[in-house]
């Protein structure tokens, strides 16, 4: 056997091994992406090609922890019902020998591109970088085609996570970057052919003219139109918390603006966080057939304890969000759950909430798979609503900021998240064995979360501050 079959035989030995472990956690969930043992981390190669989705991720399957990466693979028809295919890449040659690291996929000529980061450590632990490319004609199967670019000089090999599109026949590749003087980038290459790619320069990043300081390192970039704008997703590392802002270890969030590939220079407004909750980091979007910009990302963040998550006894850990569409309203962009998710959606419930000053439980069949809609009619001074015990939204109007609770899987302390919010219209969330999902407004914005409630506890308890009138509808994901 070579290296790339060993690996697999040995992964899928492990996940053989390790089926019943992980599957007797109660905090596996019911209807997200999780690897089938190990660690999961950042969506890769994700694309609907020939009518089919095909998420591929970055799998550890030897252990709970980061190491050299291979790219798991989802394949679906609707973006709700996923199947694990083979494995797409294994760090077996000497450009990936220490981790197929993140990448993305487009489709030409009837051929599927991966585009993907050779991560390798050089005999006395030092870094190096390679921008690799592997092709299938049957997406399933892959051949390695070797690097496709090298490092250019100026920067260190924190030099990584490609995302390539085609615009006006010509092909563009942004990377995340981190200057020798320690800036994060983001920095873009050029290709006629798929094969030979020129370095252009750098697009925006930290002390440059249109950003202070704004970390050491850009990771896992993703450019795109949107509406007519274009939009730089990235994962700034090294931001200060800002009030409620940059709260997590490290960021996830955009810029709204316009690229010239020529120049290159893409100018820009302010940095908006993505997301407002605990757990969301690395999301890639692709254009579907429908024309949709859908976007997945990890629920996680990178060193973020996650060994002290509860999964962790079960031999895997992390997940993915659930996939979202984009829109982009007055330069935000709003994220909805994609609709084909309503195809879950059992047993519905409609129940009219009335309260003063009180609380009441929510008649929720299987809180640890569910979804509710809520609309208020009226609130007059906020209200609170308590999931399984383990987490908690509050709202309070008078002060006009949202605030997502939960009970660290840490050390089982409080700690919170928040927004401000204008009014609040709807909220319709999202529940699974151990994530919750909230979308605010239409998916103005958006909390994610892992959380752990313990499995006895079904309870979704609502309480009123003082007169709240609302409807919350809900339905088992089945
Ligand atoms: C982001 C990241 C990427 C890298 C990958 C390795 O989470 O650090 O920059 O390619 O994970 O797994």
């Amino acid at each position: 056997m070579n290296q790339d079959q060993e690996l697999r035989q040995k992964a899928m030995n492990r996940v053989e091994e390790y089926r019943d472990i992980v599957n007797l956690d109660p905090y596996r969930l019911h209807y997200h992406i999780m690897p089938p043992v190990g660690l999961l981390n950042d969506p890769n190669g994700f694309i609907q090609w020939k009518g089919v989705y095909h998420l591929f991720y970055q799998w550890m399957p030897f252990k709970t922890g980061h190491g050299a990466k291979l790219w798991g693979h989802y394949s679906s028809a609707d973006l709700v019902n996923w199947r694990h295919e083979e494995i797409a890449l294994t760090p077996s040659d000497w450009f990936d020998k220490n981790g197929c690291y993140s990448g993305s996929a487009i489709a030409e000529n009837d051929v599927l591109h991966l585009f993907y980061t050779g991560n390798v450590r050089d005999g006395e632990g030092n870094r190096e970088t390679y921008q690799c490319l592997a092709v299938s004609k049957d997406g399933i199967s892959f051949e390695k085609q070797g690097v496709v670019a090298r490092l250019p000089k100026g920067y260190t090999a924190h030099f990584r996570d490609p995302k390539v599109w085609k615009k006006n026949g010509s092909w563009y590749m942004v990377l995340g970057a981190q200057t020798e003087n320690l800036e994060g980038r983001a920095v873009l290459f050029q290709s006629d052919n798929l094969k030979d790619w020129q370095f252009l320069g750098d697009i925006t990043g930290s002390n440059t003219d249109q950003l202070g300081e704004f970390g050491y390192m850009w990771e896992c970039p993703d450019m795109f139109e949107l509406d007519g704008k274009d939009v730089l997703i990235v994962c700034p590392q090294g931001l200060e918390a800002e009030e409620m802002l940059y709260q997590n270890v490290y960021q996830s969030g955009y810029f709204v603006g316009e690229l010239n590939e020529l120049k290159p220079w893409f100018t820009h407004g302010d940095f908006e966080e993505l997301d407002r909750g605990f757990d969301f980091y690395a999301p890639q979007t692709t254009k579907d057939e429908s024309g949709r910009r859908i976007l997945v990302a990890w629920m996680g963040v990178p060193d973020q304890d996650e060994q002290s998550q509860p999964t962790i006894p079960h031999q895997w850990v992390h997940c993915m969000t659930l996939p979202r569409e984009l829109h982009l309203q007055n330069d935000k962009i709003v994220q909805k759950p994609v609709e084909e998710l309503r195809t879950l959606r059992q047993n519905e419930k409609n129940a009219a909430i009335s309260l003063n000053q009180g609380t009441e439980k929510l008649d929720i069949v299987q809180p640890d798979k569910a979804e509710l809609f809520i609309s208020p009619k009226v609130i007059e001074e906020g209200f609170e609503i308590s999931f399984r015990g383990a987490a908690r939204l509050i709202y309070n109007k008078a002060e006009g900021i949202i605030t997502l609770e939960r009970n660290s899987y840490v050390d089982e302390k409080t700690e919170a998240r928040q927004c401000r919010l204008q009014e609040l219209r709807n909220l319709n969330i999202f529940l699974d064995a151990s994530s919750i999902e909230i979308f605010v407004n239409e998916g103005e914005e958006v909390f994610t979360a892992r959380y752990f409630p313990y499995p006895g506890n079904n309870d979704v308890w609502i309480s009123a501050r003082k007169e709240i009138i609302m409807n919350v509808t809900s339905w088992t994901m089945a």
